[in-house]
């Protein structure tokens, strides 16, 4: 049972401040903003960051095409998606160079005035180049302008470089959790005394 679980952190960040940093691409990478006809695209790259990583050793569904692609679906059907917070990282430094999807996020607005960032993704190549605090600045200044006073999300604790990357923008972590990893259901105290933690991979 223990090696089905892992933790994870709600981290939240304040929107209020005054002085959101502007979320600036570097050169031969350009905005997309969101259209239901780029579900598949934004899938294709959620695919291409998490297949490898941690993330998606530990969520099924984010290693494989078809899981990424439901995830999309599901995300932009709800009633509150956030089609201000969900964008795509596309690169072609040259006119004629032909276009390559490289990043994505996508946003919800939740009740209590938080815009829940859902699983912000780089692909590998294209990492280190300031693409990921681009797009959480991007959804962040997304749920300002659709009046969300504060940002949230989940992130797996061993998931160093996204934990990293929130801190740097000002995210504190609010909750720890506990989940099964087959379901995502959160884990009771109780349940989680009970857990021998000493083999699992993906207990810190
Ligand atoms: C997390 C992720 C989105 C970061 O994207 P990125 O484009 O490489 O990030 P950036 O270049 O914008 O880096 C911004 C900051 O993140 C942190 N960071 C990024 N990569 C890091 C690494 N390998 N180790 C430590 N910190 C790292 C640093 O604070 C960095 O700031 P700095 O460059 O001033 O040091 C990317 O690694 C990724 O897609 N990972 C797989 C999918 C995933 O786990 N997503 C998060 C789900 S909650």
């Amino acid at each position: 049972m223990a090696k089905d679980t892992y933790k994870r952190l709600r981290m939240v960040a304040d929107l209020r401040m005054q002085n959101l940093p502007a979320a600036a691409l570097p050169e031969g990478y350009h905005w997309q903003s969101w259209r239901p006809m780029l579900t598949e695209r934004h899938a294709q790259v959620k695919w291409h960051s998490f297949r490898n990583d941690l993330d998606g050793r530990v969520f099924g569904c984010l290693s494989r095409p078809e899981g990424c692609l439901s995830l999309v679906r599901e995300i932009a059907a709800q009633r509150t998606f956030c089609a201000n917070a969900t964008w795509l990282v596309v690169y072609q430094p040259e006119p004629n160079w032909p276009p390559v999807d490289v990043g994505t996020i996508q946003g919800i607005l939740r009740s209590g005035g938080c815009g829940a960032v859902q699983n912000v993704g780089v692909v590998p190549e294209h990492r280190g180049a300031g693409l990921g605090r681009a797009l959480m600045l991007k959804a962040m200044a997304g749920f300002r302008l659709d009046g969300m006073s504060a940002t949230s999300l989940e992130v797996t604790a061993r998931n160093i470089p996204a934990v990293k990357l929130y801190e740097s923008l000002g995210f504190t972590v609010r909750q720890t959790l506990y989940r099964v990893a087959e379901t995502g259901e959160a884990l009771s105290k109780s349940d989680m005394d009970q857990l021998e933690h000493r083999d699992d991979p993906f207990w810190p």
